[in-house]
């Protein structure tokens, strides 16, 4: 039986669904790719809880939500004030978790990769600003370096686009990529204020820590920058255009209900040029999506049209994509 070793940094809402989901699914995933999971390390901003034989995930999860932070657990674990990169240096893992939201994760990234370890991330900064370096690292070193959820959560935008349409030109892609502005626009068209929707929104669970990142657009640039470097090339959010929905009125979803349209925040990925702003999509639209669900429309030569629709936010979706790129790197560190 493999033993594949974690080392998990980011223990808020998504970093503890993952950890759930490897506790409940231990057992499906050792039966199914032969694979058992020992989580050497969990860090989240106050400390790290490092033991080498493993860690109960069960009780970190419960130390987490009672006390509120690790670095009041005092029991047997060891417990460090490590910063990622000095835990990333001293900690030996096959495979470093980032659910982080860590703007800076790129260079601590960039040194798990320098020592061989495979890195899987649903973290968009270090991407939407360093993806040539990381990827070019990643294969200098042929380390695994996998993101899934850092687009649309586990709907396998980034699988569908990096491992299936090989022979495909990609022409276009439009895309709806942020769950809270869909979230605050189809509250706003029920009625609702915007700080009222966008309140429910952080509730929910959907919006960022700071969710003027979602707001004024910059988490679905920060996805539209990582959809262009995967289907054209190498770009960073610096060479993109933003606009957010912080200047949508509640008149402008009015006129565009009026007209049988409904506003979305509207990412729109050519060939050396990426956008994101309001826009007005007609109501049959695969772009029409509502709630937390993401929808992305990519042109390619071969295949004319295609759709793919899904959750885009939310816990567990989100530990969808990266449990998933978990056993992805496993399993290619076993060579397969
Ligand atoms: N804040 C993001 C959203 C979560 O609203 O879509 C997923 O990246």
């Amino acid at each position: 039986m493999e033993e594949v070793k974690l080392s998990i940094f980011g223990f808020g809402n998504v970093g503890r669904a993952t950890a759930r989901v490897l506790l409940e699914k231990g057992e499906v995933f050792k039966k199914k790719y032969g694979l058992t999971f020992k989580v050497v390390s969990v860090s989240d901003r106050s400390a790290t809880v490092w033991l080498p034989e493993g860690i109960d995930l069960r009780e970190v999860l419960n130390v987490k939500e009672t006390l509120g932070k690790l670095s009041s657990w005092t029991n047997d674990y060891e417990v460090y004030d490590f910063t990622p990169e000095e835990a990333v240096k001293e900690i030996e893992a096959d495979i470093v978790v980032d659910v982080t939201n860590d703007k800076n994760a790129w260079a601590w990234h960039m040194e798990a990769l320098r020592r061989g370890e495979a890195v899987v991330t649903s973290n968009k900064p270090p991407l939407a600003f360093h993806y040539a370096e990381l990827m070019g690292e990643a294969r200098k070193q042929g380390a695994p370096y996998l993101f899934e959820a850092t687009v649309m959560a586990g709907t396998p935008i980034i699988g569908l686009l990096k491992e299936t349409l090989l022979g495909d030109s990609i022409e276009s892609i439009r895309a709806v990529l942020n769950g809270t502005t869909t979230y605050i626009l189809t509250r706003m068209e029920e009625g609702a204020s915007f700080d009222e929707a966008l309140k429910e929104a952080q509730n929910l669970g959907i919006a960022e820590r700071d969710p003027s990142g979602d707001i004024l657009g910059i988490d679905a640039g920060y996805k539209a920058t990582i959809l262009h470097c995967l289907a054209f090339g190498p770009i960073t959010f610096e060479e993109i255009e933003v606009k957010g929905i912080d200047g949508v009125s509640e008149e402008d979803v009015e006129r565009a209900k009026r007209a049988g349209k409904t506003l979305r925040l509207v990412a729109s990925v050519e060939e050396g040029a990426v956008s994101v702003e309001p826009t007005e999509v007609p109501r049959g639209d695969p772009l029409a999506v509502s709630s937390t669900q993401n929808a992305t429309v990519i042109r390619t030569d071969l295949l004319g049209e295609l759709v793919i629709r899904g959750a885009g936010a939310g816990l567990k979706e989100t530990a969808s994509g990266v449990v998933s790129d978990i056993i992805k790197a496993a399993l290619e560190l076993r060579g397969e």
